[in-house]
């Protein structure tokens, strides 16, 4: 039987799942075992379908019976723990009482990523793991094919991300590009138009940059300080905006910006 109680937080068995809070401590702990976290009971099942393999499930013992169906199945230890070790645990009451570790899988090259795709997402220096996990979930609601991520933008597989996306990062296909001055080239070489989104009013609508929608976008959005970099301004082909009310809001939130522009250019064609 793979289901074991653990009475003591500082346990071994459990160093996955320390300070789940503490951001830098979990990055270099993620890299080094190439591993990621996910929350909740909906969230664990859609990365086990997903074919992510589980280092191991970690649950509450008020919420020891939530995977019963799956804890016979996978091969991993299954954790269970008072929800007082939990919290001292992770660092914060882990109300879901259900986490689980997962083992990353090498990211897919671009051209993998882009085969067949028309509609995609590009983003460039996102830097908050919340937007990163949101754009995820519009992306993959409204149907876009594929998302390309700059070489700083946050990573969709960090706990908030992951969390917030609801899982849609285990089902959307994306990579990284390695060169961030010369990697949108690559899309443009492999036939996509270069949105770059703006609120600039001396833009063209999204509206009118695609038409009738035929061809093939893909929608560079920017870092939620700056927005685009010049660089990427100046590489797209069009720059385009959502209009905005004369309400004194210079612009939209990443997410939003990314929600409405995605049903614009995949479902509105
Ligand atoms: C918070 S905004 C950045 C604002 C920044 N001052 C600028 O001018 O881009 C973050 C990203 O959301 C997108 N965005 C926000 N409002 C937009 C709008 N009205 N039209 C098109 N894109 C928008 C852009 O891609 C932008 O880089």
């Amino acid at each position: 039987m793979n289901v074991i109680e653990v009475p003591d937080a500082d346990d071994e068995r459990l160093a996955d799942y320390v300070r789940l809070r503490d951001v830098n401590l979990r990055k270099s702990l993620e890299a080094e075992h190439g591993l990621f976290m996910a929350e909740g009971e909906k969230v664990v099942r859609r990365a086990l379908r997903a074919g992510y393999r589980p280092r191991s499930l970690l649950l509450t013992e008020r919420r020891a019976a939530a995977l019963a169906d799956v804890v016979g199945t996978v091969r991993a230890p299954v954790y269970t723990v008072a929800e007082s070790v939990a919290e001292r645990l992770v660092g914060f009451d882990l109300h879901r009482g259900v986490l689980a570790s997962f083992q990353r899988k090498p990211l897919p090259g671009v051209d993998e990523v882009l085969a067949g795709a028309r509609r995609v997402v590009v983003l460039e220096d996102v830097v908050d793991h919340t937007n990163v996990g949101a754009i995820f979930r519009s992306a993959a609601g409204l149907g876009v094919d594929a998302i390309v991520l700059a070489p700083r933008c946050a990573d969709p597989l960090y706990r908030r991300a992951v969390k917030v996306s609801m899982g849609a990062v285990f089902t959307m296909p994306y990579t990284r590009l390695d060169d961030w001055h010369g990697g949108l080239e690559g899309l443009r070489e492999r036939g996509f138009a270069l949105l770059a989104m703006t609120p600039a009013p001396d833009s063209v609508t999204l509206a009118e940059a695609v038409g009738d929608g035929a061809g093939k976008y893909a929608l560079l959005l920017g870092s939620e300080g700056d927005g685009l970099s010049f660089r990427w301004m100046d590489q797209a082909d069009v720059r385009v905006r959502i209009p905005m009310a004369e309400r004194d809001v210079d612009s939209l939130n990443v997410t939003a910006a990314a929600a409405i522009a995605c049903y614009e250019l995949v479902v509105n064609r």
